[in-house]
């Protein structure tokens, strides 16, 4: 069940996973299932949701410094306090046996731990992680426990020259998989989403939106008449078809409706 309680933790270990990127490592007594996210609050600054990257008696979040309140964060150290409540939203169905990881970036916080999860029970995963450059994968170390890991950079700098749908979809030329677990920019999952159709592998798909409230009350994550907090954050690929603003338009903080 989800908890609106504060919560507030020390955090025990920080650990840089890249130029902008950090995990934050805390103790906490509270059962979270692979996908789910957290509201973070940073004392002083507002809420952000974040995925739990580690869902053991250790939690983690991993955090991309884009603005203010991940900014804040990332002055954090080792025993600093921060709040959380939740965890929220649904989760990953990982009744079936082969998968396919597809990660952007930061998204690889989010499915990390389905995929841990799978590679426990002793099913079969293949990972494919992407970022613009090199140096911003993260995580590589522990999706290549879990199988098999392809890695695609925008720029060339490591694995393939090119985007995470265009490697996906060579994957999935050569290879049956019973599902693909996705979690990246809404652009990477919108492609993605046509990819799998194509290929007619069902998918699930973690979206990011701004959020407020975390628990359907405020509509500041509404797309499509669906709240990204309450329904989501993970999608079925045959939810978002047709959906006008996947993957084009989203909320601003004002509650505009801005082009992505
Ligand atoms: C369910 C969920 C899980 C998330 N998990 C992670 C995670 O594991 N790691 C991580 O680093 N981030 C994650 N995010 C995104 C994170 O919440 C935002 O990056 C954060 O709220 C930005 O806050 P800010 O004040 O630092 O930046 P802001 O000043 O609010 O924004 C800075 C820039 O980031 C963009 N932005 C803001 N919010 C989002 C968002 N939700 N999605 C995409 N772009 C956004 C803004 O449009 C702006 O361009 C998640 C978001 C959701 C909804
Ligand atoms: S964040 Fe308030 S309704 Fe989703």
């Amino acid at each position: 069940m989800p908890t609106n309680r504060l919560r507030v933790v020390s955090l025990e270990k920080v650990v840089v996973e890249a130029p902008h990127t950090k995990s934050f490592c805390f103790q906490a007594d509270l059962k979270v299932n692979p996908g789910q996210f957290i509201m973070v609050w940073i004392p002083g600054v507002e809420e952000v949701p974040m995925a739990l990257s580690r869902i053991g008696p250790v939690k983690a979040i991993t955090v991309r410094n884009v603005g203010n309140s991940t900014e804040a964060l990332h002055r954090l150290g080792e025993g600093s306090r921060i709040g959380f409540r939740g965890p929220y939203g649904n989760f990953f169905d990982l009744t079936r046996e082969h998968h396919l990881l597809a990660a952007g970036g930061t998204g690889m916080a989010s499915v990390i731990t389905a995929g841990e999860a799978l590679a426990e029970a002793g099913k079969k995963v293949v990972t494919v992680a992407g970022a613009k450059t090199k140096d911003e994968l993260i995580l590589l170390e522990r999706a290549r426990r879990c199988g098999e890991l392809f890695i695609a950079t925008d720029d060339g700098s490591a694995g393939y020259h090119g985007h995470v749908p265009d490697l996906v979809s060579k994957v999935l030329e050569e290879r049956r998989f019973d599902g693909v677990i996705a979690c990246g920019p809404e652009k990477m999952l919108h492609t993605l989403a046509k990819v799998c159709r194509q290929k007619e592998v069902r998918l699930q798909a973690s979206l990011e939106r701004f959020m407020r409230c975390g628990i359907g009350l405020c509509g500041s994550c509404a797309m499509d008449g669906h709240f990204i907090c309450l329904d989501g954050p993970i999608f079925r690929g045959e939810q978002l078809v047709g959906l006008k603003d996947f993957g084009s338009y989203r909320r601003d903080r004002a509650g505009r409706r801005v082009p992505i």
